[in-house]
């Protein structure tokens, strides 16, 4: 399968952002840790971030006919982005969404998500985890099902 992880704005600052919540490694890390899951599943994914709405939006009409799925963390856009979720909709990609922590837990306003509605479905609270687990969920449903650990 081709993956695109698409990542919102700040989520370039994993590792020195707020680790207390987001933990200690690197979005380079991230994106080498998905790449070799990618690999090791006999698939690849392509690693995207932008903290401008248009890019992420432009990313996600760019994956139609190129990418089998997305895995997108949309930071806080997940709040309030319904362009976002007007381009999900447009595209024939699908996607799971997913945030490092455990939103539901925090403030107010991070318990709503406007994206969630255009997705296969929503993950939150299992850290880096999380990606490989909406990974995890496409390469199942092509019946290439993750080697269990
Ligand atoms: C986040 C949660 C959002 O509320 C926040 O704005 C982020 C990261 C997460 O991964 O937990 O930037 O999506």
């Amino acid at each position: 399968m081709k993956f695109l992880i698409l990542n919102g704005p700040n989520l370039n600052l994993l590792g020195s952002r707020e680790p207390g919540i987001y933990g200690a490694n690197t979005y380079e890390g991230l994106c080498r840790r998905l790449e070799s899951f990618a690999a090791a599943h006999g698939s690849a994914a392509a690693c995207v971030q932008s903290n401008h709405e248009g890019a992420i939006i432009d990313a996600i009409h760019a994956a139609q006919g190129v990418y089998d799925a997305i895995v997108m963390n949309p930071g806080a856009f997940t709040h309030y982005s319904y362009a976002i979720l007007d381009a999900l909709k447009a595209v024939d990609v699908p996607c799971i969404e997913v945030h490092i922590s455990n939103v539901h837990k925090r403030e107010e306003f991070r318990h709503k998500s406007v994206t969630a509605a255009a997705c296969v479905g929503q993950i939150c609270g299992l850290g880096l985890y999380g990606y490989e687990a909406a990974m995890g969920y496409f390469l199942a449903q092509r019946g290439n099902p993750p080697a269990q650990t």
